[in-house]
């Protein structure tokens, strides 16, 4: 059974999953309009996986005999400078995430709640992987420089991150 305040923070933390899935669903768009297909495959894979961790907490709260509340998602931003603007985005962005994650994991120690403790886990190890993902990204492109004629090498390594990763 879960406690009140831990069931509220699991319910916040779908919220935010559902935000990351609207938010690089809204970059990829950005990408698709601008040529850039490898980033918007990339992206939209990522969207997807965003709802899978939504979906994941939301049975697990029902398992436990909560009841999972959607509420209001923020409108994620949809109109971007560039590809880098938008990387540097999802690396704070996934920071952001695994701070939340970090939270749940001290209440759910704190509190005793080691099933919940224990569920978290695999949010620690994804976000552990995500951060390095978005790092590789940026890393790609130091690598390859600002010139707008190297955007096409860019899109397409960050193509190939995505098959990998997936
Ligand atoms: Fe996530
Ligand atoms: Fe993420």
């Amino acid at each position: 059974m879960l406690s009140e305040s831990m069931l509220a923070r699991l319910n916040t933390q779908i919220n935010l999953e559902f935000y990351s899935s609207n938010l690089y669903l809204q970059m990829s768009a950005w990408a698709d309009h601008n040529g850039l297909e490898g980033a918007a495959s990339f992206l939209k894979a990522h969207a997807a996986e965003e709802m899978q961790h939504m979906q994941k907490l939301f049975d697990y709260v029902l398992e436990t005999g909560g009841i999972p509340v959607l509420g209001a998602i923020e409108a994620p931003k949809s109109d971007f400078k560039s590809l880098r603007e938008i990387f540097e985005m999802t690396l704070a962005h996934e920071k952001e995430i695994t701070k939340a994650i970090n939270d749940l994991v001290a209440l759910s120690f704190e509190t005793k709640d080691f099933s919940t403790f224990n569920f978290l886990q695999w949010y620690v190890a994804e976000q552990h992987e995500e951060e390095n993902l978005f790092h590789t990204v940026i890393d790609k492109m130091d690598l390859l420089g600002e010139d707008p004629k190297n955007l096409f090498f860019i899109d397409r390594e960050i193509a190939g991150l995505a098959h990998a990763h997936a």
